[in-house]
């Protein structure tokens, strides 16, 4: 092969390639649905932290980025909302969820740990990355706004301790 068609294979393939994968409908429907049950915030402060730093991918607001369109990065966010809003769903709140209960009881340990928001989000969203008050403030008031489910989720932890010390 000439030097000239390898070069026309390596450029074009891709490019056909990149144009193929923008044909698969996954990812590409960006009508959130409606809210459902709004959690019911402990204060104005609380839910404007967790606008910032939680809706896109734990409620029914989600804005999607431009390069939401754009497969493959499309199916990851889809993914990442698909699964967010599964876990903990901030505007569509459904307590007899074991998921969403149990997500709820450690929201504010996954700020604390640095495990929410992910990573990779924050590099492409400054806006929603927080100073270390934000975060206590985000943590205080989740914990606040989801005291019930924290609670749960002690005594379980307790429990479950207890149980593995008998044995
Ligand atoms: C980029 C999307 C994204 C953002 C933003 C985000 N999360 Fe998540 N979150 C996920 C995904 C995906 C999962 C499920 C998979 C996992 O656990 O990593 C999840 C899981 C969770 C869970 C379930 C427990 C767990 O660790 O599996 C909690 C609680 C949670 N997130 C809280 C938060 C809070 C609080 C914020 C805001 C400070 C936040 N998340 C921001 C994507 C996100």
């Amino acid at each position: 092969m000439s030097r000239s068609r390898k070069l026309a294979l390596v450029v074009i393939v891709p490019v056909l390639l990149f144009a193929a994968v923008q044909l698969v409908p996954y990812g590409r429907n960006h009508a959130n649905p409606p809210d459902g049950a709004l959690v019911a915030f402990d204060s104005p402060a609380t839910k404007q932290l967790a606008e910032r730093a939680c809706f896109d991918c734990h409620s029914n607001r989600t804005k999607w980025p431009w390069y939401s369109n754009i497969a493959p990065i499309s199916w990851r966010i889809q993914r990442h909302v698909d699964e967010g809003r599964g876990e903990l769903n901030l505007t569509a709140f459904d307590p007899a969820s074991e998921d969403m209960a149990d997500a709820a009881g450690e929201a504010g340990e996954t700020i604390t740990k640095g495990e929410m928001p992910p990573a990779d989000y924050l590099l492409a969203h400054p806006e929603a990355r927080l100073s270390s008050a934000e975060k206590q403030a985000l943590v205080a008031g989740l914990d606040r706004t989801f005291a019930v489910f924290v609670e749960r989720e002690k005594q379980y932890k307790l429990e479950k301790e207890r149980r593995s010390g008998r044995e």
